[in-house]
């Protein structure tokens, strides 16, 4: 299928009718729906769908810089740039092939990204909707230079919620973190799980593998699992930012919660020829 600009966007089901809708443009999974159709990544209603800007919404991937600490562009220019299909990836272990639910899509420096960034790799994002509605990622990033680099990375994962002040997010407790709006200096989590009453912008260090948002309104869970990634974001901009953002409604910050699979604090170092690979995996299950 295509988008509004003509650019290409592939589904992905499963038998049960979970689905997964991916961008060429930013390599973005743009939707991820359960058997019932509902859909659990937020996008919003004023996202802007072309190049220079990323869209607001689903999951954009920041490479090779997030943030910005760097000198690259906020979140690096993967997620601004056209990724190819791979017709012919190499297999994925227990893939049913009479449906199509997997992709790979490639991202290769080109002249201009050269120019700011004088790396080059080759990187293959792997979308994957498993037959039980799993959503995984894994990102390989390759070396395919003669000196080493370094890159900060994350899957800045829009979840769709049904109230930013009723959820929570188990997981985190007692972890130090990084925040964004006290110039990224340390804190230490202290309370029990993470509840939100006003703007959230901070990076979780170390974090175990497994770390949950609960909504008890949509009775429902998502389930965050990574590998490679030791950090978690977590990112709302609340009422007074959002009115600063042109792609974001006013009232949206309210159904949209952030949380990042991510390497932030420790960039990753690849030496020539060395690849590294990111894996996050999202599920939903039922809550009471
Ligand atoms: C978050 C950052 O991950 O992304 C925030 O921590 C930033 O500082 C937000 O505002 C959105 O970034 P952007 O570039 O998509 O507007």
């Amino acid at each position: 299928t295509k988008d509004r600009n003509g650019v290409d966007q592939v589904v992905l089901r499963n038998k049960r009718g979970d689905s997964a809708r991916v961008s060429l443009y930013g390599g973005q999974v743009l939707s991820w729906k359960n058997e019932r159709g509902e859909e659990l990544l937020f996008t919003s209603s004023k996202a802007i769908f072309s190049p220079p800007k990323a869209v607001r919404g689903g999951i954009p991937i920041c490479f090779p810089q997030f943030g910005n600490r760097g000198t690259l562009e906020q979140h690096g220019f993967a997620r601004n740039k056209m990724w190819v299909i791979d017709d012919n990836p190499p297999p994925h272990p227990s893939t049913d092939s009479n449906v199509k639910s997997y992709i790979d899509l490639l991202l290769k420096s080109s002249e201009e990204d050269l120019k700011i960034w004088p790396h080059s790799f080759g990187f293959r994002l792997r979308v994957c909707l498993a037959a039980d509605g799993h959503l995984t990622l894994i990102s390989r990033i390759r070396n395919v230079n003669s000196k080493p680099f370094s890159f900060s990375f994350a899957y800045h994962t829009y979840f769709s919620i049904s109230d930013i002040s009723e959820v929570r997010v188990e997981g985190l407790e007692t972890l130090d973190y990084l925040d964004n709006l006290h110039n990224k200096e340390r804190f230490t989590e202290q309370g029990d799980a993470l509840t939100f009453e006003s703007e959230v912008d901070r990076v979780y260090l170390d974090s175990s593998n497994k770390v949950d948002i609960l909504d008890h309104e949509r009775k429902r869970t998502l389930g965050i699992r990574k590998e490679g990634l030791p950090d978690i974001v977590v990112w709302n901009p609340w009422e007074k930012k959002s009115k600063t953002m042109v792609d974001l409604g006013d009232e949206e910050y309210k159904q949209m919660l952030c949380v990042d699979g991510a390497a932030v604090e420790k960039p990753i170092t690849l030496k020539p020829g060395e690849e590294w690979t990111g894996r996050l995996d999202l599920s939903v299950v039922p809550s009471t």
